[in-house]
């Protein structure tokens, strides 16, 4: 911490209606990779979110009714403070949550890109005009923002997910609260400091810091002045808050759990797999919602594939990510590990071959060795469940068809990838795929200018791209009438 360079981005309470609400209950914040304390902040509550909502609702109409490019020059700004402190709310971000510097620079230009994208976007919210009936009407169609928006948003991405959400509300003209995880307060709060620098003005954008995820959410999802509701986590936690915003059936949209496969094709360019795979896998520790989670090798290739794979997986370097040349950085917590460490273990159990890793690794009680399990079939612990960190199943398969039943074989429909080259199968592939999102020959799928999103229980509407600003809007039908004299 001692390295941040503006201390006025080391903030430690909640932000709304453009104030620091400090108070004397706080929660600890601390590094993963060390379980040393970085900040107490304080704990924001039921009422503070109350607040935040209420400062958004009253800041909600001067919002709306500025012209587009007048927000849209004030998102500007915010992008070009945010990659001005680029190297700070960096370290801050590895500080708070693990991943590696380098990964966390990406996810600070990943962040802004959204900022920077929006801005533009929401030059061009345009409408319709429709022929009519009847001679005497215009049909009229105009979009416009929904009003406040609520948002809870996940620790493995703490500035880029709030940045995607924040950035198209804010452009479509609603205004926004957000509850980052308790994990990852003070990457928001550096966000809420940065917005406040840019000239956004007070209650457009709050930030709601607590440890009481539950009393919180029941504030965002009941709350009648709330007309959106967006959250980022895990499905079993999206489902309940779901239930919860149909008592005042809120817009709602959902990025949800995955259990992406990772598809490798006789006819593939094998090395450029393993390289899609290690990024697609071992990103953020594995831990994002679009990593690899079950990798299918088709049986002609899977002694080439495993051989190259593995050889990759063992050159990645483990520690703290504030150090030079690490690839992989700590788990969120110790509860993180052990869910994954019994995952491999009960695979283990059930026949799964231990290739690599599989154990806890020695640089600190947080760290997992990267892991391959090989000989491991669908119905396997480690293939059924999201595993969210760095083991990789490899399952072999025999036929296209057997392999898109096995990909498909699941609640979830977030990310897929393949690598193959026949111009056939390719069409043929990406078109059966239960998947909102698909790689063919590509690893990094995640782009600002790319539709984010899942089908099944991945949730609900997209972020990023252009059709990321419908979340945010409502379509607005006007009949005119009495044209004729
Ligand atoms: C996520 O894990 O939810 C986000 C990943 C990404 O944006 O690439």
């Amino acid at each position: 911490m001692q390295k941040i360079k503006q201390s006025a981005l080391l903030k430690t309470s909640s932000y709304i209606n453009g104030q620091w609400h400090a108070s004397d209950v706080t929660f600890t914040v601390s590094n993963p990779a060390t379980n040393e304390v970085l900040a107490q902040v304080s704990d924001a509550g039921e009422n503070d979110a109350k607040l935040a909502i209420q400062a958004a609702k009253k800041a909600f109409r001067a919002w709306a009714d500025m012209a587009a490019h007048e927000r849209a020059k004030l998102l500007r700004n915010w992008f070009n403070l945010m990659m001005e402190h680029q190297d700070d709310l960096a370290r801050i971000l590895t500080l708070e949550q693990g991943k590696p510097l380098a990964e966390a620079q990406g996810e600070i230009a990943y962040g802004a890109g959204f900022i920077e994208w929006f801005a533009e976007e929401g030059k061009r919210v345009y409408g319709d005009t429709i022929p009519s009936l009847s001679a005497d009407q215009k049909i009229l169609v105009i979009k416009q923002a929904v009003g406040v928006v609520a948002a809870i948003t996940p620790w493995n991405f703490p500035n880029a997910m709030i940045a995607r959400k924040a950035a198209a509300a804010l452009a479509a003209g609603c205004t926004f609260v957000v509850r980052p995880a308790a994990q990852t307060p003070l990457s928001a709060l550096a966000m809420a400091e940065l917005a406040e620098q840019a000239g956004i003005p007070a209650g457009v954008f709050n930030v709601v810091v607590g440890q009481d995820a539950r009393a919180i959410g029941e504030v965002f999802t009941t709350d009648t002045d709330v007309a959106k509701f967006t959250f980022t986590g895990s499905t079993a936690v999206g489902k309940s808050l779901i239930k919860q915003c149909a008592s005042t059936v809120k817009k709602v949209s959902m990025e949800l759990g995955g259990n992406a496969p990772f598809i490798v094709f006789n006819d593939a360019d094998i090395a450029e797999a393993v390289k899609g795979a290690i990024n697609s896998k071992y990103r953020n520790a594995g831990q994002t919602c679009v990593c690899t989670n079950r990798i299918f090798v088709q049986k002609e290739v899977l002694a080439s594939f495993t051989e190259q794979f593995t050889s990759a997986v063992n050159n990645l370097h483990v520690g703290n990510g504030i150090n030079d040349n690490i690839q992989i950085g700590p788990m969120i917590s110790t509860e993180a590990v052990d869910n994954v460490a019994k995952l491999v273990e009960k695979s283990i159990q059930q026949g799964a071959i231990l290739h690599a890793g599989g154990k806890r690794h020695q640089a600190g009680r947080n760290f997992f060795q990267p892991t391959i399990l090989t000989q491991v079939t669908p119905d396997m612990p480690v293939a059924r469940n999201e595993v969210f960190g760095p083991v990789s199943p490899i399952i072999a398969f025999e036929s296209e068809s057997d392999v898109i039943a096995m990909a498909n074989d699941t609640e979830y429909g977030l990310a897929a990838y393949f690598y193959a080259r026949d111009i056939g199968r390719v069409w043929r592939v990406a078109q059966a795929l239960e998947y909102g999102m698909v790689g063919i020959n590509e690893g990094l799928i995640s782009n600002v200018a790319a539709p984010f999103g899942g089908v099944k229980q991945s949730g609900s509407g997209r972020e990023g791209s252009k059709y990321g600003l419908d979340d945010y809007l409502a379509i607005k039908y006007l009949c005119m009438g009495g044209i004729k004299d």
